[in-house]
């Protein structure tokens, strides 16, 4: 134990002192590894050192040789060989960068040399990289070693591609060649390697002079050291390194545009005492900015990219800022509550998909949804209307009445305002509209007592807005299909005050009278505005149409029967009233109570509004807390009161136009323009198109 402790301790001490004596006299290893700076390398040709501390061996210009070799001579001996290692095996790393010049394509090549001499004067640039020329290469008496780093395929060389790696001994045709490539030590696979790309690439060269081994691996920048090496070759060096030897870097451009490349050596280390430590890339000098075709190219279709990219997002941005526009004033603001936005009515119906779709009311379409967080049923009406003008006081007195309260009222819960629309959010009915189940043919129809039931809460709804509330509000389009049904088939009556909307639109010299044909007071186009009784007319109308289960106007009826109340008051005067009664009932009603309603129907529908009960009175008969009065006899038909222009259009058009016809049937809202003042003259109603409004 003893001997072997002391053996060791002498050889540690030969060790060290050869290794003091060696960097004292002629270095065995060195490292660059935060670039050229102070070094003082030997330096021929285009090579210089940037002051980022690069070497630079070459620029993109034609035909240029460089060299830079490390100043002092490295000691080859064989009889000076230490006992560890023979005295010819080395171990260097150093980091090379390929750039191309203007016209991308690159040229010629880099190499690793280890020479007898660091005078190159004679060699040649292109493919004789620097190291011969045509009449040197391969001659024994060179006396170099090199690893090529070699980006143009020259034929004459025995070039496999442009893209290599080669083991020169005396000459640049290769020994050894390979394509550039590293092995991944994660994907644990082949990789290629473009030299040319620009990007730094590391590079490890080991000799073994024991076994002769040579190693030469590449990575790309910071990657650890492939576990595998590119090359590895046996090759006996034993000739070429004799003595002192000078090792560096050699480099050449082609003899044209386009075969030339920058070639730079960022750091390097170098060693003959054991495996060269690597370089640490945080430390080592940066590339030059990119500049050049290749890198131009590059750089613009980066920046194409973020401005595409920018575009994208912008018309996200502008399509989303689109989809959920809505126009909000600064009026709107004590209506905080009742204001819905748009991007919230958006999600509760799905986008107003189809599939929502619950109806066409009067004014538009009516959509279902459910309000995100409280799970609210609701129903959205989108109203469209032609100018902000006068919105300020409709969106007012939409949202008073959005304080009514009345069990048989339809909720209003608020609004949205978006550009040419209106969006009315209300309680959704579960029942859908009246109008439906009276005359839906599949469902099982609704019975009297429902009926009746419906017609008391009406009237109760119309007894509230024109007597009970703080105002007086005037309906103005009662009709089956504006009376809704709950879960309890309660009747509740919507779209209250909504005809409103129609006054705010258009010319203000005229006004426009709102209402569906059948139930509309025929004194309007002579007083041209809306009064407690022609919303009483309505209403009677609505009777008869609940009653006898058919609309109050059709004019697929013969002339004489186009108008209901005609029909029932020819029944009236045979005293067989009840006759009209839906047949879908098939005679279950109760008959007193059908009767009423018929002749209340006939009583409200008077054309004279002054015999036509107010809407107290006729509460009061329905509940039985007064009786009705006589119907005077001489009533006179409706269709007598309604200009005869119109009455001799309407079939007309409805033989012409089928569609017409079957949106009037089924009650479409339609307004006749007047102008203020003049009354109705019937000249602005001879032609049919210009004042039938169909307000779906
Ligand atoms: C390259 O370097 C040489 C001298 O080293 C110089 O004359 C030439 O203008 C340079 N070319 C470019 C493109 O920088
Ligand atoms: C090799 O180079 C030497 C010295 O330059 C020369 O004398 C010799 O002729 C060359 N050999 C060949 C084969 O060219
Ligand atoms: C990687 O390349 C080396 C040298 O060319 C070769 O020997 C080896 O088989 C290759 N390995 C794979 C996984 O392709
Ligand atoms: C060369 O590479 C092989 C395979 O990785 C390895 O076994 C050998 O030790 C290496 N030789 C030198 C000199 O690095
Ligand atoms: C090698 O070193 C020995 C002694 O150390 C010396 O005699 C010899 O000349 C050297 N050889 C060369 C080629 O430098
Ligand atoms: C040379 O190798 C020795 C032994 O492995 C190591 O201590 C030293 O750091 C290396 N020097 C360089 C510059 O690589």
């Amino acid at each position: 134990m003893a001997a072997a402790f002391t053996s060791f301790h002498l050889w540690l001490f030969s060790c060290l002192a050869l290794v003091s004596m060696a960097k004292a006299q002629d270095p065995d290893q060195f490292i660059f590894t935060n670039g050229f700076r102070r070094a003082n390398l030997h330096l021929d040709g285009s090579a210089e050192i940037r002051s980022s501390g690069l070497l630079r061996l070459t620029n993109s210009s034609v035909l240029q040789t460089a060299h830079a070799f490390y100043p002092s001579p490295i000691n080859f001996n064989h009889s000076s060989s230490s006992t560890s290692l023979p005295s010819y095996s080395f171990s260097t790393n150093f980091v090379i960068a390929i750039v191309p010049g203007p016209n991308e394509a690159s040229g010629h090549g880099l190499a690793f040399v280890i020479a007898e001499s660091m005078d190159f004067s004679q060699a040649a640039a292109v493919q004789y990289l620097g190291l011969v020329n045509e009449a040197t290469n391969g001659n024994s008496s060179n006396q170099f070693f090199a690893v090529e780093f070699d980006t143009v395929s020259s034929i004459d060389m025995g070039d496999i591609d442009g893209d290599h790696v080669g083991i020169d001994l005396n000459g640049v045709r290769s020994n050894i060649q390979v394509t550039a490539e590293y092995f991944s030590n994660e994907e644990r696979m082949n990789t290629s390697l473009d030299l040319k790309a620009g990007h730094p690439i590391q590079v490890w060269i080991d000799y073994d002079g024991r076994d002769q081994q040579l190693n030469v691996t590449l990575a790309p920048e910071n990657t650890p050291k492939p576990n595998r090496p590119l090359l590895s070759t046996t090759i006996d060096l034993s000739d070429i390194l004799m003595g002192t030897m000078y090792v560096g870097f050699s480099a050449a451009t082609g003899s044209r545009q386009g075969t030339s490349s920058s070639h730079y050596i960022l750091g390097w280390s170098f060693n003959r005492s054991g495996e060269a430590q690597s370089l640490d890339f945080s430390q080592l000098p940066k590339l030059p900015k990119i500049s050049g075709g290749r890198n131009k190219v590059r750089l613009i279709s980066i920046l194409a990219a973020v401005v595409l990219l920018l575009i994208i997002i912008g018309a996200a941005y502008v399509y989303r800022r689109k989809k959920y526009e809505e126009v909000r004033e600064d009026w709107e603001k004590e209506y905080g509550p009742q204001r819905f936005s748009y991007k919230t009515l958006y999600i509760a119906t799905k986008g107003f998909k189809d599939k929502q779709l619950l109806g066409f009311g009067g004014f538009g379409k009516v959509y279902k949804g459910k309000l995100p967080y409280t799970n609210e049923q609701i129903a959205v009406k989108k109203v469209s209307h032609k100018s902000d003008q006068g919105m300020k006081e409709f969106v007012s007195e939409i949202v008073s009445m959005g304080r009514l309260r009345h069990k048989n009222l339809v909720r209003l819960l608020g609004y949205c305002r978006r550009k040419k629309e209106l969006l009315l959010v209300y309680e959704l009915m579960e029942n859908g509209s009246l109008e439906k189940l009276l005359f839906s043919v599949n469902r099982p129809t609704l019975n009297w007592f429902q009926r009746f039931e419906i017609i008391r809460g009406v009237a109760s709804a119309l007894l509230y807005l024109h007597e009970e509330g703080e105002q007086v509000v005037l309906h103005r389009d009662i009709k089956a299909s504006n009376v809704l049904l709950d879960s309890t088939l309660n009747g509740r009556l919507g779209d209250f005050g909504l005809a409103r909307l129609y006054d705010r639109d258009g010319d203000p010299q005229t006004t426009r009278l709102v209402g569906t044909l059948g139930y509309m007071d025929p004194e309007l186009t002579r007083i041209g505005r809306a009064t407690k009784a022609s919303d009483v007319f309505s209403f009677g109308a609505f009777l008869l149409e609940v009653a006898c289960g058919r609309k109050p106007f059709d004019p697929n009826k013969p002339p004489e029967d186009i108008f209901l109340v005609d029909v029932v008051n020819r029944s009236f005067k045979r005293d067989a009233i009840v006759d009209v009664s839906d047949p879908k009932l098939q005679g279950n009603y109760v008959v007193e109570e059908m009767e009423k309603v018929l002749k209340l129907g006939l009583l409200c529908s008077n054309t004279k509004s002054d015999f036509r009960p107010t809407i107290k009175e006729v509460v009061q008969y329905l509940e039985g807390n007064a009786n009705l009065p006589d119907i005077p006899l001489d009533s006179n038909s409706i269709a007598q009161n309604i200009p005869s222009s119109i009455l001799e259009t309407l079939p007309q058009s409805a033989e012409i136009n089928m569609s017409t016809a079957n949106n009037l049937s089924s009650g479409s809202m339609i307004s006749f323009s007047s102008s203020v003042g003049k009354g109705l003259s019937l000249n602005s109603l001879s032609s049919i198109d210009s004042v039938l409004h169909i307000g779906r």
